[in-house]
C-alpha cells in the first residue's frame, strides 16, 4: 500500500475512533483534555501524518497537506464544540444541585421579647419623660438610713413591721421599698433645687412567696419637690399615668391612708378597665382596683433630706410594677413573672 493510501486511511480511521470516543458518555473535561493531547499533542497520529510528507512526491503533497490540515482542524473542531457541551452541562449540574426551593418556608429565627415588667417600666418611664421627669438609679444593698430612718421611720416605728426586713448587717439592708431613692435624690440636689424624678427598681421583703407575693419585686417611685406643688397636682399626674397604662377614659379615686413619709397620704384606685366600673370578679364587684400609694411629702422628711417645708412642698408614690404588669396582661400568679417560662414570655411579643 502506497504511502498515501496509508495516510487516507488513517484520516477515516482516526476520525471515526475520535467520533465514538466523543460519544462516550462517561467523558469528562478532564478526559477530553487527554483526547486533546492525545490526537493533537506532538506524538499523535496528525502529527505523524505530517511525518509522512517528505514520502510524497510533489504533486501529490498539496493536496495531502491540505488533507491533513482539514483533519486537523475537524479534531480540534470535534475536541471544542465537546468541550463546550461538557461545560455547559456542568454549569447545568451545578444550578440543578445548588437550586434553591424559594417556596419553602423560611426557618423561624428566635427572636427574643421584652419581658412585662420592663415593659410596664419602659412605658411609665416614657410617659415621666415626656413630662420632664429625670429617670434614677438607687442601691439595692441600701442603708437604714435611707431606707427608713430620712423616710420617717425611726428605729422602733411600728411601720418597720409593715415591711419584714432582709437585713445585711446592722446598718444594712435589702431596700423594701424605692422610696429610699427619695431620700437620695433631695440629699443630691442640696436643699434647693426642683426634684422631678422616677425610680424604677426591685426590692425585697421577707414575704412568704405565694401566687401575689414574692420576696424580690419592682416598683417606681415617682418624686416631685417644688415649691407650689399641691394634691391636684398630685392627683392630675396619677390620673395620666392611670390612663397611660390602662386606657384613656380611666378614672381615679383617692382614699386616705398610711405612710410614714408622706402626710396626707392616699391610695390610689383605677376604675375597672374590665367591667368599666359595674362589677366583676376582676375588681371585686367594686368597680375599683387599687394599683399604688402616694402623698404630699411629709414636712418632717422634706427638711431632714435638707428642704425647708415653709418653701417647699413635694408629693410622691411608689407603683408596684408586677401588680399592674399583672393587672394589664391577666396574669394571675406574680411567680409565673419570674419563671422564665417561654410560652408565657413570647405571648408579649411586639
Ligand atoms: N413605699 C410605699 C410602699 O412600698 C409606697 C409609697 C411610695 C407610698 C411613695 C407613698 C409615697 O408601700
Amino acid at each position: 500500500m502506497s504511502d498515501k493510501f496509508k495516510a487516507l486511511e488513517a484520516y477515516e480511521d482516526l476520525k471515526q475512533k475520535l467520533e465514538a470516543k466523543l460519544s462516550n458518555t462517561s467523558l469528562t473535561l478532564q478526559s477530553l483534555q487527554e483526547l486533546r493531547q492525545e490526537y493533537l499533542g506532538k506524538k499523535g497520529p496528525i502529527q505523524e501524518l505530517m511525518g509522512e510528507m517528505k514520502n510524497l512526491s510533489p504533486e501529490e503533497k498539496p493536496s495531502f497537506g491540505q488533507k491533513i490540515n482539514a483533519l486537523k482542524t475537524l479534531v480540534s473542531d470535534l475536541i471544542e464544540s465537546k468541550k463546550k457541551e461538557l461545560e455547559e452541562r456542568q454549569v447545568q449540574e451545578k444550578l440543578e444541585k445548588e437550586r434553591i426551593d424559594i417556596t419553602l418556608p423560611g426557618k423561624e429565627v428566635n427572636t427574643g421579647s421584652i419581658h412585662v415588667l420592663s415593659k410596664v417600666i419602659e412605658e411609665v418611664e416614657d410617659l415621666f419623660i415626656g413630662m420632664g421627669y429625670e429617670v434614677k438609679d438607687g442601691p439595692e444593698v441600701e442603708y437604714d438610713e435611707y431606707n427608713f430612718r430620712l423616710l420617717n421611720i425611726p428605729k422602733d416605728h411600728p411601720a418597720r413591721a409593715m415591711q419584714d426586713t432582709f437585713y445585711v448587717d446592722v446598718e444594712r439592708l435589702l431596700r423594701t421599698q424605692t422610696s429610699a431613692a427619695q431620700a437620695h435624690t433631695m440629699l443630691e440636689y442640696g436643699g434647693n433645687k426642683d426634684v422631678r424624678i422616677i425610680c424604677p427598681g426591685k426590692a425585697y421583703r421577707r414575704d412568704e412567696d405565694d401566687a401575689t407575693h414574692s420576696h424580690q419585686f419592682t416598683q417606681i417611685e415617682g418624686l416631685v419637690v417644688t415649691k407650689d406643688v399641691t394634691m391636684s397636682d398630685l392627683k392630675g399626674t396619677l390620673l395620666k399615668m392611670a390612663q397611660s397604662l390602662f386606657g384613656e377614659d380611666r378614672e381615679i379615686r383617692l382614699r386616705p391612708s398610711y405612710f410614714p413619709f408622706t402626710e396626707p397620704s392616699i391610695e390610689v384606685d383605677v376604675s375597672c378597665f374590665k367591667c368599666h366600673g359595674k362589677g366583676c370578679s376582676m375588681c371585686k364587684d367594686t368597680g375599683w382596683i387599687e394599683i399604688l400609694g402616694a402623698g404630699m411629702v411629709n414636712n418632717n422628711v422634706l427638711s431632714m433630706c435638707g428642704y425647708d417645708p415653709k418653701k417647699y412642698q413635694g408629693f410622691a408614690f411608689g407603683v408596684g410594677v408586677e401588680r399592674i404588669a399583672m393587672l394589664k396582661y391577666g396574669i394571675d400568679d406574680i411567680r409565673s413573672l419570674y419563671a422564665n417560662d417561654l410560652r408565657l414570655l413570647k405571648q408579649f411579643k411586639a
